[in-house]
């Protein structure tokens, strides 16, 4: 089985590769289910893998992988294997120290924690855009020989090291991680411009079905976990999150657009 959240299709492109090779069809959408207030009472086979794929946000877990994982229960668990697969920009702090203290107070072992490295999508704070196309395209690429080796250290039941971390990990994951959960969550700066033209894309790939449209245009409720799929999905590049995306690149797994592309016509 394999529980995966992606807002901007990078963990995706992992969950369904990965699905693809270990012919394993058991994908389950960790922020749907969540959400959606479906049983998380789940049971493994012999021999069944269990798999985690999903991104970094600001060097820790996504909130929603969080309480995925907290409130998930695997009822005939016997030391099946279980991996996960990280997507980040850049680096991934100590999420997998945070995964190990979530996993042990399961009763659970992990031993394959792995990185790969993608395209950044976190443009919402000053300093952060996307990748330049070139970076964007060699992440792209060298992904593909990452995962390949991580799903032969799975499959081979041999860990090894792929596991993306730079300096300042104690800043990054104990003290700037817990304030971001606190303060950036925020739905509230989400505004559409005038270009937006209430085609509902926006409503139909918020993983956490935070939006709904009223009289034509998109609404935030509270759930909002800040995948930034609303903004860098937007067709019409109409969403903007305050002013700290104006101006910046968008970007979709396989599809691009360039700050000049997007910083015309904002308001
Ligand atoms: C809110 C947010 C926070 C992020 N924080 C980090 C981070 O701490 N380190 C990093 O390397 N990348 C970070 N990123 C980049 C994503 O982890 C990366 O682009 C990931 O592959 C996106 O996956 P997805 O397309 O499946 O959502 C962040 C992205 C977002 C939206």
């Amino acid at each position: 089985m394999i529980c995966y959240f992606s807002g901007t299709g990078n963990s995706m492109w992992v969950a369904q590769t990965v699905a693809a090779r270990f012919g394993d069809n058991r994908l389950t959408d960790m922020a749907d289910a969540v959400v959606s207030g479906s049983s998380l009472n789940f049971s493994l086979s012999e021999g069944e893998r269990l798999g985690f794929v999903f991104p970094v946000h600001s060097w820790g877990i996504p909130w929603i992988v969080r309480r995925f994982i907290k409130k998930m229960s695997v009822s005939n668990y016997d030391n099946q294997l279980i991996y996960c697969i990280l997507t980040c920009g850049d680096d991934c702090g100590l999420t997998n120290r945070m995964l190990l203290k979530l996993f042990r107070r399961k009763g659970w072992l992990c031993r394959h924690i792995y990185s790969v490295q993608m395209p950044n999508t976190y443009v919402v704070f000053p300093g952060f855009d996307t990748d330049p196309a070139e970076l964007e395209q060699k992440k792209t690429t060298e992904a593909v020989g990452t995962l390949d080796k991580i799903m032969a250290a799975i499959e081979s039941d041999s860990p090894i090291d792929c596991y993306l971390q730079k300096g300042q990990q104690f800043l990054k994951s104990r003290i700037i991680y817990p304030l971001f959960c606190r303060f950036a969550m925020s739905s509230k700066p989400f505004r559409t411009t005038d270009k937006c033209i209430g085609c509902g894309v926006c409503v139909k790939n918020c993983p956490t079905h935070n939006i709904r449209l009223e009289n034509g245009h998109p609404v935030w409720a509270n759930n909002c976990t800040q995948c930034l799929s609303c903004l860098h999905r937007c067709p019409q590049t109409a969403i903007e999150y305050g002013k700290q995306s104006v101006g910046k690149g968008r970007y979709y797994y396989g599809k691009r657009k360039d700050s000049q592309q997007t910083s015309h016509k904002s308001n």
